[in-house]
């Protein structure tokens, strides 16, 4: 036989954590037809990059980058660019007319048909595959994990959206809304768990309306969280994100009836008035969401909450403003993803309303909102001097070879001093200080 080099390939991920799950299920494909990930883009025959649309800014940043990689390509004529994921399903051809750095475009439905597009790409013509599936969940495809830290992973669940908010090109760019075969899930969590993982996040646009059925079984999103949690009491559970609309009592009380699926919820209101959230097409009102609040905290008290804030929506008054910064306030976030409006092309918001705030106002609405939840974040942290909590080891600290970094159950980061603790540990750690951001302490002896 041929002695064949094995060719390398550099999968480059922007955007959700669903892109990042996304990129390991290409690497897995990528590799099964005899590529292997590249640490560095430089050492590649390959670079994929699997890109995001949600802002303007997302897709800029990628434009930008593909300006630099237009020089690589100078340098090593054999180098082929694809462009995978959400800008490639938005912009399809346009991205090859406009972009000659680029030698491939795959939407997210059609991984599967990369090797066969490769082969397109490497006899020197340009390729493109942007179907979207209305059943495509690559279920039984086992990721590639790439730059893991070996303790957690992302388990995609479910793929598309069909909620429409007004101002999101998601559910043009991902399609249809599907759930994976919950057995699937469950097995790639538990290889995941038998080689040393010990957290898992669990994935999906909108993970409450998770809903398979096949031959008389029906399995829901507080189900699914229930058996993947079941696989170990060291196994912690993740999920995200959540809808106010869908996120049930079921779910909460699965949540605080079972230690290791994790005390804390990634709620996203985007607006705290309701002429507004009507403008969004997010189908609940201020109301409802305090009301899904208020269960949280009835059921489980000691639970994170984090969030994601849109500022500066069209038509968006001071005193609706207001409401949101209110809202913030009311609840006390843990952590919160805060956006000015960024108009998308065909969006239902672009095609009914005008994007008519001002950029300085949009600006100075969302400095008030980072700056009050960064007062929250920090007497929430304040709150926790003293207390004794439990980290998951992740890694090194960033700051010191000397400290840990984990998180939580709450989902907040911990750094504290090494000592004899490993990675993959479970550690009982004082917090003694903090920033806004970080809890800092030290390892006490349990008992
Ligand atoms: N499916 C998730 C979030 C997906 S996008 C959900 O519905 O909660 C992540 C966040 O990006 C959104 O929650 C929203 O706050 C923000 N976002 C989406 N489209 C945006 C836009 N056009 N401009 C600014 N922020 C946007
Ligand atoms: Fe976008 Fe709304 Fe779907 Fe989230 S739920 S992905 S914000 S359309
Ligand atoms: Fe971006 Fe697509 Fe995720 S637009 S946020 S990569 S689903």
């Amino acid at each position: 036989m041929e002695d064949k080099k094995e060719k390398s390939l550099y999968i480059e991920t922007y955007g959700c954590q669903m892109n990042v799950a996304d990129s390991e299920i290409v690497g897995s494909i990528m590799s099964k037809d005899g590529y292997s990930t590249s640490e560095k883009a430089e050492d590649a025959d390959i670079i994929f990059i699997n890109t995001c649309s949600i802002r303007d800014n997302a897709e800029k940043k990628i434009r930008k980058r593909l300006k630099e990689i237009k020089i690589m390509k100078k340098k090593n004529p054999n180098l082929k660019v694809g462009i995978l994921g959400c800008m490639a399903e938005r912009l399809k051809q346009q991205l090859l007319d406009e972009e000659d750095a680029v030698d491939l475009i795959v939407g997210p439905d059609a991984y599967r048909e990369l090797p066969q597009l490769i082969k397109t790409v490497e006899s020197g013509r340009r390729a493109i595959n942007v179907l979207l599936s209305e059943e495509e969940t690559y279920e039984e495809i086992e990721p590639v994990r790439i730059g893991s830290n070996k303790i957690s992973a992302y388990i995609a669940i479910m793929r598309g959206c069909e909620n429409f908010c007004t101002y999101c090109v998601v559910p043009f760019t991902r399609g249809k809304e599907r759930s994976r075969d919950p057995q699937t899930i469950i097995e790639e969590a538990k290889n995941l768990f038998n080689k040393g993982y010990r957290e898992v996040t669990l994935l999906g646009q909108n993970v409450n309306s998770y809903d398979y059925s096949s031959e008389g079984i029906n399995i829901s999103f507080p189900d699914l969280v229930a058996k993947v949690a079941a696989i170990s009491p060291l196994l912690r559970v993740r999920f995200s994100t959540s809808h106010p609309k869908d996120i049930s009592d079921e779910l909460i009380k699965t949540i605080a009836k079972t230690p290791n699926i994790c005390r804390a919820i990634h709620l996203p209101f985007q607006s705290g008035r309701n002429e507004v959230l009507k403008r969004m097409n997010r189908k609940y009102t201020r109301e409802w969401y305090m009301d899904r609040i208020s269960m949280i905290k009835k059921h489980i008290p000691d639970c994170g909450l984090s969030t994601d804030i849109i500022a500066g929506f069209c038509g968006e008054t001071e005193e609706e403003h207001l409401q949101t910064l209110d809202l913030i306030e009311w609840v006390g976030y843990d952590y919160a993803y805060m956006f000015k409006y960024s108009e998308r092309p065909n969006t239902i918001a672009q095609k009914k309303f005008e994007d008519d705030i001002p950029e300085e106002v949009k600006g100075r609405r969302l400095q008030e909102i980072i700056d009050l939840q960064r007062k929250l974040a920090l007497s929430s942290n304040l709150k926790n001097i003293g207390e004794t909590t439990e980290v998951l080891v992740e890694s090194l600290s960033k700051r010191s070879d000397n400290d840990f970094s984990g998180r939580n159950s709450q989902n907040k980061t911990v750094i504290f001093p090494k000592e004899n603790y490993k990675i993959g540990d479970y550690v009982q750690v004082k917090i003694l200080e903090c920033t806004a951001a970080t809890l800092i302490g030290k390892a006490v002896q349990k008992g």
